[in-house]
């Protein structure tokens, strides 16, 4: 124990909570055959093309990687009908938040999001002294107009996060639409696609056009969703040139890897395996859905691969009686809602296991 102090902003801070690892599991519970429905990994895997372009990349490993992925973003930029110099290739999307909030945000400075979302960007709010101020959900949807009514001389940023983790719901387009053009320009507005090409709904807004005439828009998407590379570490923003100056100042020299950078670029020339993975993804929600509803229980409308289920038990009780039955899924309560779960979309096979540890759980629950 060391009396040095650390920072006052970490005072309040809290590690991440991640969902439990499968290695983790094997080890505390000696269990075998483990799925884990708790991150929201894709349980497709990534595309062949991927394996190739990694191994070749592996000889290249004693070479420090090019800092800015250059590859990785012209191929982006070429994909979404960007210039080149409006995107950003981080450390996971993770990092391209963490870039935001230490770029942008000062002692006093207010962050608008909702309450409750993808916790990183109260915690990255946090740790730059900015105060974050959090608008409850309603239903589980952002509630934009009290987002906007929520604005204040300090207000700095505001993230949107669509869909939304955990509840998986989508802003309605018109909203959106207008809570875009609302927002005054010198405000940063995040809008965080991590689940972007999961969703397949004509009430979702492809927000891209909009950086043209809103030049305080970022959007941020990720590799570690629909293209199954989360452990490499690679997610992208796309957003004005004049941001990405500052969002370089504050990055690491070699924020992401050659081989993260090799399997990005190659798994953008394989539109089939995403639109397979986004087309059993719907496919197992529905059956997720259907099962659900038989047993009574309720869930919110998720538009993407995961799914947060509302239950009478808490979340931690729901999440140890899986746990037992080798199955690892996020209590909600370490998400904001103490009554639920969030289960990620596995395949069938996984998704039937669900199913039957969560009926054994509940009927063991009512004797
Ligand atoms: C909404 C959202 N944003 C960002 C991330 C971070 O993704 P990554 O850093 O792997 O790109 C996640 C991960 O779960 C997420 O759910």
């Amino acid at each position: 124990m060391t009396t040095i102090t650390a920072r006052k902003n970490l005072e309040n801070i809290h590690a991440y909570v991640a969902g439990k690892p499968i290695e983790e599991v094997q080890r505390e519970l000696g269990l075998e055959s483990i799925i884990k429905l708790a991150s929201n990994e894709n349980p497709y895997g990534y595309s062949t093309l991927v394996k190739e372009a990694m191994l070749s990349e592996m000889e290249q490993t004693h070479f420090y990687p090019e800092g800015m992925a250059p590859a990785l973003a012209a191929k982006l930029a070429g994909k979404l009908g960007v210039e080149r110099d409006q995107i950003i290739v981080g450390n996971g999307s993770d990092e391209i938040i963490r870039l935001l909030t230490r770029s942008y945000i000062e002692v006093k400075d207010e962050v608008i999001m909702p309450d409750v979302t993808f916790p990183r960007y109260e915690t990255n709010t946090l740790i730059e002294g900015g105060t974050p101020v959090l608008v409850p959900l309603v239903d589980g949807v952002h509630d934009l107009k009290s987002m906007y009514n929520a604005i204040t001389d300090r207000t700095k940023m505001i993230v949107v996060c669509n869909p939304n983790n955990p509840t998986g719901t989508i802003a309605k387009k018109a909203e959106l639409i207008d809570f875009i053009n609302k927002i005054p320009q010198h405000i940063l507005l995040i809008i965080d696609e991590a689940y972007y090409e999961y969703v397949n709904d004509e009430e979702y807004l492809e927000t891209i056009p909009f950086l043209e005439t809103n030049p305080n828009l970022v959007i941020l998407r990720t590799f570690s969703k629909i293209y199954g590379l989360a452990s490499l570490r690679i997610g992208y923003g796309i957003m004005h040139p004049s941001i990405i100056e500052e969002l370089i100042k504050v990055k690491d020299a070699f924020n992401t890897n050659r081989i993260g950078q090799a399997a990005a670029l190659a798994s953008l020339d394989d539109d089939g395996f995403v639109e397979y993975c986004a087309a059993e993804n719907t496919k197992c929600r529905k059956y997720l859905e259907n099962e659900l509803t038989k047993m009574g229980l309720d869930y919110f409308p998720s538009h993407a691969n995961f799914l947060m289920i509302k239950l009478k038990q808490h979340g931690k009780e729901i999440f140890d009686g899986l746990l037992k039955q080798g199955i690892i899924i996020r209590s909600g309560h370490l998400l904001g809602y103490d009554h639920t779960i969030r289960v990620s979309i596995g395949n069938q096979q996984e998704n039937e296991k669900f199913i039957k540890a969560l009926q054994n759980f509940i009927g063991s629950t009512h004797k």
